[in-house]
């Protein structure tokens, strides 16, 4: 089997090093890659040049696309791609709108019953001035409605936060909601999908903020680890048959059914589970810990979810624990440099995996490419030996500003 893989990030080597070292692939190359890629394998074709990835697929026949992060999901890569006869794993346009636009979301979990956040939606600053002008109850929520990055949640503490909030990012047609403040603790759940199964992974916990407990602005996200033990199966299967399995059977009633992975992001409170986000695709660092720990082929998954047959599939996980350390950028999620060489690499322990992220390569040298670099990854027979591998040899990793947590895992250490 040939593989490509769409997309740079640490998921997209995680996915490409699962499908060769369980035996799902022969050869997988990777567009446009990083630095972490042999260069034999990554093509520098950028995630929406549509025909770009159609030609290269011609010329290797590639069997399957494996398309990693959202932007060519939402501009219909899969549907372009199918058109022409090219498999592809992941939702069409219309089903990744459930990532793409977040009252698109909204809608979908009130009309199938999915317990989520209560809303209030306006459109343009106007109407949401007015509103804020009167709420008295802090934190509050705030989300725009498209795809930004990341950038598109605002959590002001105070009017004078949520009004800055605004008058930054709120346009006067802008699409936006006040979303109800949810406490507890967050997991992030993939479910992969054929558009009638839907099959859930075990659960991960990513750590979005950039310092130590969980303190500063939000990033794309700079450690994870799995199982995470608030998730209790309980729980798993909760989310199975009240969050993933509705929003399948929901989507595939109005005409638009969703293939592919299907990642709730939760709030627990307790008994109480409540639906932050969807996301149409693996998340990221999450991917770096889920595929290290799953027992069945991942081939075998990708194939399942895209011709159907994944009520036929064992999906299976190791007894066993993994973990991943981002290493960023000095200065990131603000502005940081690129271009500084990374030594060390080589020199981590066997039992230390290091998926590249925002890497490259220059003159036979890896350097930073990226806000968040890489991730130093492990697992373990417990959830304190991973970290103990992560953090025992992360420090052998050398560029100049390089900042890492410390603290990942600790909700469950
Ligand atoms: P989202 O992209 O919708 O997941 O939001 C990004 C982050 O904002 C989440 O991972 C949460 O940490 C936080 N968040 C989003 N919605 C809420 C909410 N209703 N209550 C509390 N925190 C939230
Ligand atoms: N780790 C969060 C995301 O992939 O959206």
């Amino acid at each position: 089997m040939k593989y490509l893989v769409v997309g740079s990030g640490g998921r997209e080597h995680a996915i490409s090093w699962r499908l060769l070292s369980d035996g799902s692939a022969e050869e997988v190359y990777v567009a446009p890659g990083n630095g972490g890629i042999d260069e034999k394998y990554r093509v520098d074709i950028a995630v929406d040049d549509f025909e770009g990835i159609y030609s290269f697929c011609q010329d290797k026949s590639i069997d399957m696309v494996v398309v990693g992060p959202e932007v060519p999901l939402v501009m219909g890569l899969v549907d372009y791609l199918e058109e022409k006869n090219v498999p592809a794993f992941g939702p069409k346009k219309a089903a990744a709108m459930i990532e793409g636009s977040k009252l698109f979301a909204k809608r979908i979990m009130e009309t199938y019953e999915v317990p989520t956040a209560g809303h209030w939606d306006f459109i343009g600053r106007e109407t949401i001035t007015e509103f804020i002008e009167k709420n008295e109850k802090y934190p509050m929520v705030i989300k725009l409605d498209g795809l930004a990055a990341g950038k598109g949640v605002g959590i002001p503490e105070s009017r004078e936060e949520a009004l800055a909030f605004i008058d930054e990012n709120v346009k006067d047609d802008s699409r936006v909601f006040v979303e109800e403040f949810l406490k507890g603790e967050e997991a992030s759940i993939f479910g992969i999908s054929d558009g009638v199964t839907v099959l859930p992974m075990i659960a991960a916990q990513d750590h979005k903020r950039i310092f130590d407990g969980d303190k500063g602005p939000n990033t794309g996200g700079m450690g994870a680890y799995a199982p995470a033990p608030v998730v209790t199966p309980e729980k798993l299967q909760f989310v199975k048959e009240k969050v993933l399995q509705p929003v399948i059977d929901g989507m595939r009633k109005e005409g638009i059914p969703f293939k592919g992975i299907l990642y709730a992001g939760v709030m627990i409170d307790g008994d109480d589970i409540k639906v932050l986000e969807f996301n149409a695709r693996f998340g990221d660092p999450e991917t770096q810990i889920v595929l290290p720990l799953l027992e069945t082929k991942l081939g075998t998954l990708i194939h399942a979810s895209v011709n159907g047959g994944l009520d036929r599939v064992d999906l299976k996980f190791r007894d066993s624990h993994a973990m991943t350390v981002v290493v960023s950028a000095g200065g990131y999620p603000g502005s940081y440099k690129k271009g500084d060489e990374i030594t060390g690499i080589e020199n981590v322990a066997e039992n230390v995996q290091v998926f590249h992220a925002g890497t490259d390569t220059k003159d036979g040298k890896t350097v930073t490419n990226g806000g968040r670099v890489l991730n130093v990854t492990s697992t373990g027979s417990s959830l304190k030996e991973a970290a103990g591998n992560i953090y025992g040899e992360i420090d052998k990793i050398k560029f100049d500003g390089a900042f890492y947590r410390k603290d990942i895992g600790h909700r469950a250490l």
